[in-house]
């Protein structure tokens, strides 16, 4: 199935109300700017969930597979799910729902609306899994840039760790470099440079698409270094 018959197969499945009211929070720039900076709470536990527990986000969290199988492993963690797509994090939502999750939330947005909203020391952990590999702006890719890693950074609390993954080759050694040249803030969990393949517990349908034509996946690990 090419990328329009997924989104299609997902366009197909019918959302409860009250998966959507329940789960996510919508943002839209007008609001920014009508709230002064307000359209989305602080990205901590405390406003998100009303307590301190640790706080993980997967950007581009896409249908919300793996985030969702996380969530049900880790009753004692608390899981973000970020996308700009309306239809994949509507899916997202349903699967929270049937799932009772009550330690997830999910942000339609994209990365750069969260800036203002990240808090130092906020995050355990990062995931940015199967990034697409099209989506730039003046050639900078709208994920996998030196910015989105920087506020990550930030947002990390020390030792907490950022994990990435792609099938892409090219936008893999991309984000390699980007984060080799952050060794200020990152430093890599494994000896090899880079590893090979994925094999998450729960994986998500567009990995398991790839899969069934071969494609292998790239990893690194990082950690926050303590400053
Ligand atoms: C190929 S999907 C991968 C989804 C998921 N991480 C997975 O492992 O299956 C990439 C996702 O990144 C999202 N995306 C695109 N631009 C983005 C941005 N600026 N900020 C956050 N997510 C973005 C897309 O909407 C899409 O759902």
């Amino acid at each position: 199935m090419g990328r329009r018959g997924l989104s299609r197969a997902i366009k197909r499945v019918s959302i409860p109300l009250e998966a959507l009211q329940r789960y996510v929070h919508a943002w839209r720039f007008e609001d920014e700017l009508a709230l002064a900076g307000h359209a989305l709470p602080d990205i901590t536990s405390l406003s998100l969930f009303g307590d301190e527990a640790p706080l993980e986000l997967e950007v581009g969290c896409g249908t919300g597979e793996f985030l969702c199988g996380l969530a049900a492993r880790h009753p004692e963690r608390r899981f973000i799910g970020l996308d700009p797509s309306t239809q994949s994090l509507n899916f997202a939502a349903r699967l929270a729902f049937e799932a009772d999750l009550k330690n997830l939330r999910l942000i339609r947005a994209p990365i750069i609306a969260l800036y203002p909203h990240f808090v130092p020391n906020a995050l355990d952990a990062a995931y940015i899994h199967f990034p697409d590999p099209y989506v730039r702006s003046r050639q900078i890719h709208k994920v996998v840039n030196a910015s989105v890693l920087k506020h990550l950074a930030q947002a990390m609390r020390p030792g907490g760790t950022l994990s990435f993954v792609s099938d892409h080759e090219a936008l893999f050694q991309e984000a390699l470099r980007l984060v080799e040249a952050a060794a200020t803030d990152w430093e890599r969990l494994h000896e090899e440079r880079f590893l090979r393949g994925f094999t998450p517990d729960v994986k998500s349908r567009y990995q398991l698409k790839w899969e069934r034509y071969g494609v292998e996946a790239f990893r690194f690990e990082v950690r926050r270094r303590k400053v």
